[in-house]
Parts: structure tokens; sequence; C-alpha cells
């Protein structure tokens, strides 16, 4: 546990915590996040001018409906980046080729915005249009990351790997002020709706998806938690629907809900 910090954070500080993160969004925190914790909240302990980790915890209690949200910010891993887990993107290009038509996508642990941008890229470049029937809702449980994706502003070095084609076509390089950055073209932008959800409350959507997008989320909750919300999720897709995993998300445990057809590509059986 820390010592000689700023403001005084003992094991049942991070205990609290622990347990309090999992009741409001379901993110298990293995015993090693203890520092992350303290360094995270500190700054929420600084802003709110409050002296100590036992006068934080009495606040968010007091005060659950104005603070949990920005307790949960500061305690989510956004980590994301453009086309990332390469593959999936050329799944999506093979699908919307092979079931051409409408399509209703979900990315439901958007992040920052670049998950959902890159599924905006591949269907606009599948069908050479921005403006074809292709509805993707992103959210997210962490309304600042959310925020950051409908600036859709990126620093040019998160932009590194996409070829010139793409940035041409989808991004607009800034100047001045803006020198070093790049705005998502407003056509690709307005392909995304954001919504702040989170995964474990209710889901607002009234029609059902062609395709989920669901990556690198599952590993924060436990299994009854993972299995819980792919039922859920069975039942607000359309026949034959796909399901996006992230690399590390082993979700054997839902083969009667959903069967692999590629790596981390999954298809619903309902
Ligand atoms: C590591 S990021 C993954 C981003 C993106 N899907 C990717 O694979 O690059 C995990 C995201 O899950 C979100 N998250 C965590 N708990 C959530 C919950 N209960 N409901 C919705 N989103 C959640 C976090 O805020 C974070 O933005």
């Amino acid at each position: 546990m820390q010592s000689a910090n700023e403001f005084e954070y003992r094991p049942e500080h991070f205990q609290q915590i622990k347990a309090k993160v999992y009741q409001l969004a379901g993110i298990k925190l293995s015993d090693t996040k203890d520092s992350m914790v303290y360094s995270r909240l500190a700054r929420r302990l600084r802003a709110l001018k409050l002296t100590s980790f036992d006068q934080y915890l009495h606040y968010l209690d007091s005060h659950l409906q104005q603070e949990q949200q920005e307790f949960i910010n500061s305690l989510t891993t956004n980590l994301t980046s453009f086309f990332r887990e390469a593959h999936h993107f050329d799944h999506l290009a093979q699908y919307l080729k092979t079931y051409p038509g409408e399509k209703r996508i979900w990315c439901a642990a958007a992040s920052t915005g670049e998950e959902p941008y890159s599924i905006a890229m591949t269907v606009a470049e599948h069908y050479g249009r921005f403006d074809y029937p292709v509805k993707i809702i992103a959210s997210d449980i962490d309304s600042q990351v959310l925020t950051k994706a409908k600036q859709a502003v990126y620093s040019i070095d998160r932009l590194e790997n996409m070829s010139a084609a793409r940035l041409k076509q989808f991004f607009w390089r800034g100047k001045g002020k803006m020198q070093g950055q790049a705005r998502v073209v407003p056509e690709l932008s307005n392909m995304v709706e954001f919504q702040t959800i989170n995964l474990l409350h209710e889901w607002p959507h009234k029609k059902p998806f062609d395709i989920i997008f669901c990556r690198n989320v599952m590993i924060y909750f436990d299994r009854p938690t993972q299995l819980r919300l792919l039922e859920r999720m069975a039942k607000i897709v359309k026949p034959g629907a796909y399901y996006f995993a992230g690399h590390s998300e082993n979700l054997a445990m839902a083969r009667h809900l959903m069967l692999p057809v590629g790596k981390t590509v999954y298809r619903f059986v309902n």
C-alpha cells in the first residue's frame, strides 16, 4: 500500500473503492491496482478540496448522484486505437459484402471514438459513400471519453499507422493552433451516434442490431456478469448477428449463445 502520500491511503480505503466500482460499473479491480486507484482519485480529492480518503468515501456515499460519474470516469481504463485488431475490420468489410443492405451496429465500449470511427471508415469505404443506411451507435460508461469522441479531434501521432488514402479521405489536418492535430471529417463523424450507457444498467435500444462490437471491456467484468451481458445481448440482435470480442476475451462459456466464426469473431445462434 502507499506510504508517504499526500493523502492517507489505507488498505480498507482501497477495499471500499474496489467494492464500489464493482457495484456501480461491474469493474473488478485486482489488488495490483491500488497505486493506480490512489493516483487517479487523488485528483478528485484535490478538485473537491478534500483532505482524506475517509472524507472522499463519505462524500461519494452522500453525493452519489453527483459524484458517481466522476468516480467511474477516474477509474476506467480507456486504452484504444484506430483499427485496433485490424483483422476485425477486414472481417467487417467481408460481412458487408456478403450481407448487403441496411445495418445497425452497436459499439458498446467506444472509449474516445477510435473504434466507432474505424467502423464508420470501413462502412464508408465499402459503399463508397457516407450516407448509406448503416447506423452506428457508440456508447461507453465514461462521459469524459465520450466528450472527446464527439469532438473527433486526434493527435496526428495517433494516426501514424493509417494509410495515406484514409488520412486524406477521412481527416482534416489542423493548421495554426490546431497544428499536430487532425479532425474526423463531419460526413464520417455524422455516421456515429454517441450515447452514455452503463452496460450493467438498462439499454435504451429500440431496434435489434446486426453487429455488436464489444471489445476489451468484458475483461474487466467477472464471469457471471459477462454471461449475463451476453444473454441480454442475444435478445437484442437479429438472427445470426455478429459479435466482435477483444483479443484476450474468451467466450467459451457462452457457446449456447454464440459460436466462433473467426479469430475473436462470433455469431449468435438465436
Ligand atoms: C480498454 S477500453 C476499450 C475500448 C475499445 N473497445 C477498444 O477495444 O479499443 C474499455 C472501455 O470500457 C468502458 N467501460 C468500463 N466499464 C463499463 C461499463 N460498465 N459499461 C460501459 N462501458 C464500460 C471504459 O470506460 C472504457 O472506455
